[in-house]
């Protein structure tokens, strides 16, 4: 069985999850689950980043120990992992025991190899980016960008991890990688970005400015610079498993330059190790337009939201409406024209016609299909197609597109039922007429059966909801599942809540 390992960022628990959060997440959990219904053996790791300067801080603001802090918000992350239904193997939070042996057994080696030296730095400083600054961060007019917050200058010693001297490496394995970085224009800007010479990495931070964090093994008057920890998340999970490379690393567009796309493979290349075959880039969500933001009240919790609606519709629109590696705008509006029209009119309806159609005409009992003629031979039809540009599209990682061909396949069935208007031919009874109704039945659900095993990546939980009421078992993979077939001749069908209520108003997200 093929090994595939995929990872998401690990976030920072300074501040309770959002929509961003929660998009990534259920990216990465659709593409492990469409991996594993391919009868991949998947390791899929999830977790939270708790160390350096932002979290002490945020500790601090709220008077609580550093410790306390961080458990009490890792146990929002670990719950909006089970709330979003996430399919991950393993939770990884940075202040666990065995990943702050990983990050100083690694320090130690590269240090044994002479990778990190110590010298004094003299600069300006942003403790809020907990970056230094050179001089050409400076706007035009000589002042720090907002975004550094309050800039001090000091003087200190620091250890230094030979990042330059990788920096040839790191070009030619990204020039010779052509899938190292989706999509393409992030490839593009990060070897732009290496066509300036790179300076070596500042690895520590003095204890007494700054006490959260893993000590460094050479030096315990120092922590470790918190990205040289959380990067190496990735390898704490599954070194002793076998499974790395990861075949994804999935992060969002601020944080491939500089550290998913120069510090991690430069940092791997130094260990011996070998880099992520992939780093998957994804775009941001704003919101109403805006950028997401808790002061203006312009923010969407994914917690909240799935209170009001559920957690397959929530899902279903974040892959829906965002194109891998662009940015998406997130409106109740918006949300609303998707939920109506494509869960609840197409798919939920299909779903209730299904069966309550076989449940007036059939005694619930599926029939066997009797006639092949123009209506089933286009459906047929439209299936092998629909089916393979969907496995096309989601290789591509083009979700989105994926998911509209799904539930055109959903729509096309639903015109598929409007035409043999079964509701007239259980009038007629002509022996031409009933044949005809019993293989309406027939294809209605056989196409529900196969069109929603595409859409179970997505929406598991309301896919196996439909299963149940065809009489199915959970989806555990595709392997023959996606052929057209009489497969549900015979079955008993079951009743399903109504999946997608239809809103009476507008609620409240
Ligand atoms: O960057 N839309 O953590 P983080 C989409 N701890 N994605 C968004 C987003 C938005 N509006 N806002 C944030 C960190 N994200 C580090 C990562 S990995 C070793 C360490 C994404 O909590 C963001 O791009 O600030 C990142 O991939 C993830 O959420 C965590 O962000
Ligand atoms: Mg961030």
């Amino acid at each position: 069985m093929k090994s595939f390992y995929l990872t998401t960022a690990i976030d920072y628990v300074n501040g309770s999850p959002h929509l961003g959060h929660a998009y990534e997440k259920v990216l990465s959990d659709v593409i492990a689950r469409t991996k594993r219904m391919q009868g991949q053996d998947v390791f899929f790791l999830t977790g939270t980043d708790e160390h350096g300067q932002k979290i002490q801080q945020s500790a601090r603001a709220k008077g609580v120990p550093t410790q306390q802090f961080v458990d009490e918000t890792a146990a929002e992350f670990v719950q909006l992992a089970k709330l979003l239904n996430l399919s991950n193997n393993d939770f990884i939070r940075t202040t666990e025991p065995r990943h702050k042996q990983v990050v100083r057994d690694c320090l130690q080696q590269l240090f044994d190899k002479g990778e990190i030296y110590k010298a004094e730095y003299k600069g300006f400083y942003s403790p809020r980016q907990e970056q230094f600054l050179q001089e050409k961060d400076r706007l035009p007019d000589g002042k720090w960008p907002e975004i550094f917050g309050e800039v001090i200058e000091i003087t200190e010693s620091n250890y230094f991890f030979k990042l330059r001297a990788y920096q040839q490496w790191l070009i030619d394995y990204i020039t010779a990688h052509e899938d190292f970085v989706f999509p393409a224009h992030r490839r593009k800007s990060l070897l732009e970005f290496l066509s300036e010479p790179l300076n070596d990495l500042c690895i520590s931070r003095p204890k007494d400015r700054l006490e959260w964090g893993i000590p460094l093994p050479f030096d315990e008057n120092y922590v470790t610079y918190v990205w040289f920890d959380a990067l190496l998340n990735y390898y704490t999970a599954v070194k002793d498993n076998g499974r790395w490379p990861a075949d994804f690393n999935v992060i969002g567009k601020d944080i491939l330059i500089p550290a998913h796309g120069i510090y991690w493979p430069i940092m791997l290349h130094a260990l011996g190790l070998p880099p992520p075959k992939a780093l998957l880039v994804h775009g941001w969500w704003s919101v109403n337009g805006a950028k997401m933001s808790k002061s203006t009240g312009n923010f969407v919790d994914p917690v909240e939201f799935t209170k009001t609606w559920n957690v397959d519709s929530l899902r279903y629109f974040l892959v829906r409406e965002m194109t891998v590696g662009m940015d998406a705008d997130f409106s109740q509006e918006q949300f609303l024209v998707r939920y109506n029209s494509e869960l609840a009119n197409s798919l939920g309806n299909l779903v209730n016609r299904t069966l309550n159609m076989t449940t007036r005409f059939a005694a619930g009992v599926v029939p066997t299909a009797e006639v092949t003629e123009d209506p089933e031979r286009e459906l047929q039809a439209l299936w092998p197609k629909t089916r393979d540009e969907f496995f096309a599209l989601c290789d591509g990682f083009q979700f989105h597109i994926a998911l509209e061909r799904a539930m055109q396949f959903i729509t096309a069935t639903n015109a598929y039922i409007e035409k043999r208007a079964p509701w007239k031919l259980a009038k007629d009874p002509s022996p031409a007429a009933q044949a005809q109704l019993r293989t309406t039945l027939a294809t209605i659900a056989e196409a529900l059966r196969l069109g929603s095993a595409l859409l179970w990546p997505v929406m598991p939980a309301a896919v196996d909801k439909i299963r149940t009421g065809l009489a199915l078992p959970p989806l555990a993979q595709w392997e023959g599942e996606l052929e057209w077939g009489g497969r549900l001749a015979g079955a008993k069908l079951g009743a399903v809540d109504i999946l997608f209520p239809k809103p009476a108003t507008e609620k409240k997200g």
